[in-house]
């Protein structure tokens, strides 16, 4: 009998392993801590069929379907008007390009081609895994599902980390163990949410901060996401984690390809520590900053604060002189600078300066600042419209809806369809004109609320291409303006993952900026993101959140080690 093909990618900790074979996918051999150089791992070969099984064996391969003998949970599901709910690969072709495996999956059947990529960063020993689908038949394909990989963890596993929150209640960990039923956690809040980060850490038993083998994955996207751990009857554990597709949400016509989000995964064998090292070396090499390179970071001093709405100019001027005298280095200021901007009940959308608060517009005071050393930074959120502003009036159409039902605010404000061409092209001009006009070395670019009724006029849902827009109007923003920095916010840390953060600068963990409370979040938060990237202040007392008071040295000490 011949020898299988066996498939082989050594990182600096951890090995992969596949086994090709005839007229399928390949299989899942091993993913774990890194295999001595002639370490064999055996091939699945022909196991005997357990009583009441199939009698050709189904084993776990890289991408296990529905509906011809695996049980499991599944890398896609896909139909085509009821027909075609089944997949199979009937053809394997692969290729290697140094540490990147690439399989192409063809299944001559259904009419599906998937794409499987493998990057092994030796740098930073984390993998990037991604899938793409092509529809090769001759109607409509719909997808519900289409994992960004399936990953394999040894069936002793022993539980599963993961992070739940709220506004003000960023990154609380929690620690379930695995059992033999199925770990799912859904993320349908529309853009990555407070409450499901799409991420998790799995422990082997014994595993510390510090010792022992640990697994870790996030996916690299700011929308709906899905993760599952499944224990089929394999002796072994399956991982999966993919963007959640709400219904009809993707119809790919004859020809049309999905791509997956990219799925950042890593092994570690000095525990917690070592995946949280991987990962921030490779959200370093992800991260695109001004002139290529990350300067070191400036102190920020943020107005909301010290002002929420009620801007004053000479106010204003006095604290920038108080902050220039301190060392702050950019002065940022908030929300409320903009037409009609007294409360949060409008005026979102209409983004040129308030007459009343800034006769002269923005510019003196950022002449004051810029005179005075400092950068100055400019709070915005470019996907919102209140009802209440100018541009809902003269485009009441342009927000996320669904015909014939209500339009829902939250914090009184509606999501722009930014998959609309002339709306993004609109806030486009809106923020490029502020760009051009003045001299703004920073964005605080926020999103206040959650997606819901994201229907576009067509009918249908838009979740997913709403995230590629916002997206593709930060790109087009920053090849125009290529010296901005960008912080990511949302309710302060709604929006936080490794999609956003490969285009901004840095992101606002929470608006609870009591250190008793971010000390928890700030240690979840480091699990995956660097530190240089971490915006943290040292906030009033008492706390504007919990009204506890701390000391000045607690507060700066909890802040120093982010973003300060
Ligand atoms: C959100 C942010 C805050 C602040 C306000 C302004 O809540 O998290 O930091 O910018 O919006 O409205």
């Amino acid at each position: 009998m011949p020898r299988p093909e066996i498939i082989t990618l050594q990182g600096r900790n951890q090995s992969l392993v596949w086994e090709v074979v005839d007229g399928g996918a390949p299989l899942w051999r091993y993913w774990g801590p890194r295999l001595g150089d002639r370490a064999e791992v055996p091939a699945h070969g022909k196991r005997t069929s357990p009583s009441f099984s199939l009698d050709e064996d189904v084993p776990l391969s890289i991408f296990p379907t529905f509906g011809v003998g695996w049980y499991g949970q599944t890398a896609l599901l896909a139909h085509r008007a009821g027909t075609d709910f089944a997949q199979s690969v009937t053809r394997c072709a692969w290729e290697r390009d140094g540490q990147t495996i690439r399989f192409i999956l063809t299944d001559d059947v259904a009419h599906i081609e998937a794409r499987l990529s493998f990057a092994l960063d030796p740098a930073s020993d984390v993998l990037t895994l991604s899938t793409s689908l092509t529809n090769t038949g001759d109607a409509p394909l719909e997808v519900h599902w289409l994992a960004a990989a399936t990953l394999p963890l040894p069936a002793d596993a022993a539980s599963v980390l993961s992070y739940s929150g709220r506004h003000s209640a960023e990154f609380q960990e929690q620690v379930e163990p695995l059992g033999s039923s199925l770990w799912r956690r859904e993320n349908r809040y529309g853009i990555t949410s407070h409450a499901d980060f799409p991420g998790a850490l799995v422990l082997m038993p014994g595993s510390t901060d510090h010792g022992g083998t640990v697994y870790g994955a996030q996916l690299a996207w700011s929308g709906n996401s899905a993760q599952t751990i499944d224990t089929p009857d394999e002796g072994l554990r399956l991982w999966q984690l993919g963007a959640w597709l709400a219904p009809g949400e993707i119809i790919l016509a004859p020809g049309e390809t999905l791509e997956t989000p990219q799925l950042l995964a890593t092994c570690s064998t000095t525990g917690r520590d070592g995946i949280a090292r991987n990962f921030h070396a490779s959200i370093r090499t992800r991260a695109t900053w001004p002139g290529g390179k990350m300067r070191p970071r400036p102190v920020i001093l943020n107005t909301w604060e010290g002002f929420y709405f009620n801007h004053d100019l000479s106010a204003l001027k006095e604290l920038a002189d108080a902050a220039a005298a301190v060392g702050i280095e950019r002065f940022v200021l908030d929300d409320g600078w903009f037409s009609g901007r007294d409360d949060d009940t409008k005026a979102l959308g209409d983004w040129w300066p308030d007459h009343q608060k800034f006769r002269d517009g923005l510019g003196p005071l950022i002449d004051h600042v810029t005179s005075k050393g400092m950068e100055f930074g400019l709070w915005v959120e470019p996907e919102m419209v209140n009802p209440d502003s100018d541009l809902f009036r003269a485009h009441p159409d342009w927000a996320l809806r669904i015909a014939g039902r209500p339009l829902l605010t939250a914090r009184n404000q509606l999501v722009l369809d930014m998959t609309n061409r002339e709306v993004s092209d609109h806030i486009f001009a809106s923020l490029d004109a502020l760009l051009r006009a003045h001299q703004i070395a920073y964005l605080k670019w926020d999103h206040n609320r959650y997606l819901t009724t994201a229907g576009r006029p067509d009918g249908r849902a838009c979740y997913q291409a709403q995230v590629h827009a916002v997206y593709a109007l930060i790109d087009r923003l920053r090849a125009e303006h290529s010296q901005v920095e960008i912080e990511s916010c949302a309710g302060g840390g709604g929006r936080i993952d490794a999609g956003i953060l490969s285009r901004t600068h840095r992101v606002w963990v929470s608006d609870n900026i009591d250190p008793l409370s971010r000390l928890p979040m700030h240690d979840s938060y480091l699990q995956f993101f660097p530190p240089e990237m971490m915006g943290a202040h040292v906030g009033a007392t008492p706390s504007h959140c919990t009204g506890s008071s701390q000391h000045i040295d607690f507060r700066a000490a909890v802040a120093l080690p982010g973003h300060f």
